[in-house]
């Protein structure tokens, strides 16, 4: 497999973005990230495509599922410009997995377990160097420069009540998603509460066995 096509799953906080940065690295694949490109578009018009609010900002800032029809336009784009992907964030509900379904095939569909009370725990510690797009967490993952440290940001949608929300979304929504892949028996489990370097040895090796 020289370029796989890989979909990781997982909740809010489960770890997709850690490991979609280091499985970039070693199978030289692009990463897409909606949440990422969603951030860089905030403020993006979006009133021409009807919806209930007129920028992604107001979706995310409260922990909702930005449109459909935007994200699926964000995600068909850059899935015509790679080849091999690491796709992260989407499919957040099962019509975006059956639009996904239309726009390409996957090799290996990954998800990364962890339990809620961690989860609460790793988003409201995470930090977010603004200059690199690095991932710290302030108890497990510090930076070692102090410098780095001081300029390290908080998401705006970090906070404890935005992300009780996100979880609840992610149950309302996206659980039914990790069922739809385990149905068609592609669903490959990771015991995402490892240390990052003890999940990324199963993650790699689970893509590896794929190839
Ligand atoms: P998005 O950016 O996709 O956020 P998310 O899914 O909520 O995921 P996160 O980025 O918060 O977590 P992660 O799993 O990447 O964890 P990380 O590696 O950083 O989406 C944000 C918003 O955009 C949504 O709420 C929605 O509004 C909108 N959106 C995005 N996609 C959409 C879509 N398809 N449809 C509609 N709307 C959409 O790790 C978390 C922390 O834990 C870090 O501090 C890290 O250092 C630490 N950590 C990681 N791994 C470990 C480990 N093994 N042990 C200990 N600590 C760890």
């Amino acid at each position: 497999m020289a370029q796989p096509r890989i979909l990781i799953l997982g909740a809010p906080g489960a770890g997709k973005g850690t490991q979609s940065a280091k499985i970039t690295e070693e199978f030289d694949v692009e990463h897409i990230t909606t949440g990422d490109a969603l951030r860089a578009n905030k403020d993006m018009d979006i009133s021409d495509m009807d919806t209930e609010y007129d920028t992604p900002r107001e979706y995310m800032d409260q922990g909702e599922l930005v449109p459909d029809d935007v994200v699926n336009a964000i995600v068909d784009e850059a899935l015509s410009q790679a080849d091999g992907f690491v796709l992260d964030g989407y499919p957040r509900n099962i019509e975006q997995a059956e639009e996904l379904e239309d726009m390409t095939d996957l090799d290996v569909v990954l998800y990364l377990d962890v339990g809620e009370e961690e989860l609460v725990h790793r988003l409201t510690g995470r930090r977010m160097d603004p200059e690199t797009g690095e991932i710290y967490h302030v108890e497990y993952n510090p930076p070692e420069d102090p410098e780095v440290e001081e300029r390290l940001e908080q998401r705006d949608d970090d906070t404890e009540e935005t992300v009780k929300e996100r979880l609840r979304v992610f149950r309302e929504n996206t659980e039914p998603v990790i069922e739809y892949y385990e149905d068609e028996g592609s669903l490959e489990r990771v015991n995402g509460e490892q240390a990052p370097d003890e999940v990324w040895e199963e993650v790699k090796a689970t893509i590896e066995d794929a190839a």
